[in-house]
C-alpha cells in the first residue's frame, strides 16, 4: 500500500518545540516525514549534523527536495527503523505511528496491532545507536498506552523523564527525553 506523506499537525509541532529546546550534536530524525523536525534540528546552535531517515520513499525524495532548495544541511536516508544506519547519534527524535491497525499498512499513522509495536522495535533498536550521554526525544498517545511504554523503557533498562504534553479531544500527547 502506498502512504501519503504525514502532514504536519499537533504532534508534529509539539515534538518540534522540544526539538528546539532540547536537540544536540549529531541528530537522526526517524520517520522525519515532510522533515519539519529534522528542519528545527538543523536550526538549532548546539546540533552539529542532522540526517533524516523515513521507510516511505516519497517523503525522503520530497525531504531531499526542500533541503537542497533551502539550503539545509541534512542528510536523507531510506530506511526500515536502523536498517540501512550504522551510526550513532547524541539525538534521536521520533514521532512514531501509533494508531491500532491490523489491516493494510499506512506508514504514517499505523503503529502495529495493538498500536505500540513499532514504537517497541524503535526503543529496542535505538540503544546501539546512541551516543554516551545520548538522549531519545519520544513523542507518543494515551492512544499508545502510557503505562506500555513505560513498562517497555523500564524493562529496556532506559531512564525517562515526560518534558511536555498536550490534552486535545481524545487522546493526550506526551514528550519523553529518554537515555
Ligand atoms: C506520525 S508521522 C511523523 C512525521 C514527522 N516526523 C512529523 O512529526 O510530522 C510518522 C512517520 O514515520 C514513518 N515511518 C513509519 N514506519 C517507519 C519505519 N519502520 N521506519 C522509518 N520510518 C517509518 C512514516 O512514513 C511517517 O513519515
Amino acid at each position: 500500500m502506498e502512504s501519503p506523506i504525514y502532514q504536519p499537525r499537533e504532534d508534529s509541532f509539539l515534538l518540534e518545540r522540544n526539538v528546539e529546546n532540547l536537540a544536540f550534536g549529531k541528530v537522526l530524525d526517524m520517520g522525519t516525514g515532510t522533515g519539519i523536525l529534522a528542519i528545527a534540528a538543523a536550526k538549532n546552535q548546539k546540533v552539529k549534523s542532522v540526517m533524516a531517515a523515513d521507510i516511505n520513499k516519497e517523503a525522503i525524495l520530497y525531504v531531499l527536495d526542500v533541503c537542497v532548495n533551502e539550503g539545509m544541511p541534512v542528510t536523507v536516508i531510506q530506511s526500515n527503523l536502523f536498517e540501512n544506519i550504522d551510526e550513532k547519534f547524541d539525538t534521536i527524535i521520533f514521532n512514531p505511528p501509533y494508531l491500532p491497525n491490523d489491516g493494510p499498512k499506512d506508514y504514517a499513522l499505523d503503529g502495529g496491532e495493538k498500536g505500540h509495536e513499532l514504537t517497541e522495535k524503535f526503543l529496542m533498536d535505538a540503544k546501539t545507536h546512541l551516543n554516551e550521554n545520548g538522549q531519545i526525544l519520544l513523542l507518543f498517545s494515551s492512544l499508545t498506552n502510557k503505562d506500555i511504554v513505560d513498562a517497555i523503557l523500564r524493562r529496556e533498562n532506559y531512564k525517562f523523564e515526560q518534558v511536555d504534553s498536550m490534552k486535545m479531544d481524545f487522546e493526550e500527547l506526551y514528550i519523553y527525553v529518554i537515555n
